[in-house]
């Protein structure tokens, strides 16, 4: 929305959220959430013409255009849990919407959706707006923006899809919408579709992305196995124009709000209607995750004599990438609370997560997070881990490091004085094949790295 207001001048944009703190930091010189280029595009246009507030109500009614960007979580009980969405907050959006208007609006579904809920929406707007006078038209706008980029992506995205009904009212909203795009992105790369297509579009981007790294973390476990390089097979592979060279790295497994929850959201459609064996089919992709964060656990532990009871291990990076600070799902709460079963003692450092998310992190049960209401009440762990503001500190008297986010900083330590004061054998696993692997070998490290040829001293450990 930020992004709106700065291309537009000429349209007001109010940012609602119905909690409080969020948006006392949205008016503050601190931003809520960490994103590389945002504090520019927020403080140029603030006060101007992008404003946050809590008075929900009021600007709704006097709203042309709401978009509805609430989270859509996938469900931890009841009929479908742990693989449907969630729709609570959006249902609760839509009866405040149609509560308070007394105008006609062109209601905008930014969250990521299951198919076919603009009709549900449309379905509790119409029943609970008292003025019969007042048109809803529903236009499904799927975000495709990646964080840690995404003020690039908003600014020259590869597409803004938008869908609407196939009659003349939907058509008219489309290119209602389509004029505020058309501010700064080239018409060609404003697609209109129908609704339905446009919610299933958003599903199929986020499976196909996360089939990618799926696909490319199994050939990892081959290649460990092979002697082949999971990042030659990568570029190689990448050259070919049918695949492209882009989402082809190996890794710990892949995080964030998204692509889970949407597989799980795919899947549960599938099973709905009857598809068994592709509900199965996109199922495997987040089995896959799963598997290769198990085995990154796995793979430390035995090559560390198959004990890491008592043994201080350092964590390089919490956030589920670099760039951001965000740690919805990423691979580190699964990696450290594998790690911390097994009796290690994690020391976590990570440049933009700081302690108290880490605690909540690790205490809160899968789902949970994204339930404001329930998440992060219990705290554990804190006897198993610690939290430090320093990578040197965190590797200070470790036995290993597991490198979890590939933040640059990480590639340009002193790993040299890290080795110095490490327990010996020190071992390093990159989780995400940034660092120098044969300087880290030349300094004295035991260096696993995904997908590679194993050091022979982990070849024997791992037997
Ligand atoms: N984060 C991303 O990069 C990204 C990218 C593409 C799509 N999406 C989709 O966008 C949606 C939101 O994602 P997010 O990461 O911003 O989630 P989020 O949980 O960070 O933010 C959702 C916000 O909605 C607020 N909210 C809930 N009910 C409300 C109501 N009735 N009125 C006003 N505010 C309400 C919550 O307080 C919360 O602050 C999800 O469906 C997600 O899948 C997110």
């Amino acid at each position: 929305m930020a992004m709106i207001a700065y291309k537009c001048p000429d349209i007001v944009v109010v940012v609602l959220d119905i909690n409080e703190g969020r948006i006392a930091a949205w008016n503050s010189d601190k931003l809520p959430i960490y994103e590389p280029g945002l504090d520019e595009v927020v403080k140029a246009c603030r006060g101007r013409n992008l404003f946050f507030s809590t008075d929900v109500k009021k600007h709704v009614a006097e709203a042309d255009i709401v978009f509805v960007s609430v989270n859509t979580p996938t469900k931890t009980r009841g009929v479908g849990a742990g693989k449907a969405a969630d729709l609570t907050y959006w249902e609760g959006a839509a009866r405040m919407i149609a509560s308070v208007s007394t105008s006609s609006k062109i209601i905008v579904e930014k969250s990521t959706v299951p198919v076919k809920t603009a009709e549900a929406i449309e379905k509790v707007l119409r029943r609970n707006c008292a003025d019969p006078g007042v048109d809803f038209q529903i236009l499904s706008n799927p975000e495709f923006l990646a964080e840690g980029t995404a003020i690039a992506d908003l600014t020259n995205p590869d597409r803004v899809l938008i869908g609407g009904k196939d009659n003349p009212a939907g058509h008219a909203a489309i290119e209602q919408l389509a004029a505020v795009y058309a501010h700064w992105v080239p018409q060609e790369r404003i697609l209109r579709t129908n609704l339905w297509s446009a919610e299933l579009s958003k599903l199929t981007a986020n499976a196909m992305l996360a089939q990618r790294i799926s696909s490319m973390n199994s050939i990892s476990a081959l290649c460990e196995a092979t002697g082949a390089d999971v990042q030659e097979v990568g570029r190689s592979i990448g050259t070919d124009s049918r695949i492209g060279s882009k989402f082809l790295n190996a890794s710990v497994g892949f995080g964030g709000s998204c692509f889970q929850k949407d597989i799980l959201n795919l899947v549960y459609i599938c099973e709905t209607v009857g598809l068994k064996e592709v509900a199965e089919y996109w199922h495997s992709v987040i089995t896959m995750n799963d598997y290769q964060k198990h085995r990154f656990v796995e793979r430390v532990i035995s090559s560390m004599f198959n004990t890491i009871s008592k043994k201080r291990i350092a964590i390089y990076g919490f956030a589920f990438k670099k760039d951001t600070g965000d740690t919805r799902e990423t691979p580190a709460i699964d990696v450290c609370r594998g790690l911390m079963a097994d009796g290690a003692h994690c020391v976590i450092y990570d440049p933009q997560v700081g302690a108290d998310q880490v605690h909540q992190d690790l205490a809160t049960p899968k789902f949970e997070w994204d339930h404001p209401a329930r998440a992060g009440s219990a705290v554990i762990g804190r006897d198993e881990i610690s939290i430090v503001s320093d990578p040197y500190e965190a590797a200070h008297g470790a036995h290993g490091i597991c490198l979890l986010t590939e933040w640059d900083m990480f590639a340009t330590l002193d790993y040299q004085k890290i080795f110095e004061n490490m327990v010996k054998p020190a071992f390093i696993f990159d989780g995400r094949n940034t660092l120098n692997h044969a300087a880290l070998r030349e300094i004295g490290f035991i260096v696993y790295a995904l997908g590679k040829p194993l050091d022979p001293f982990l070849q024997c450990a791992y037997n």
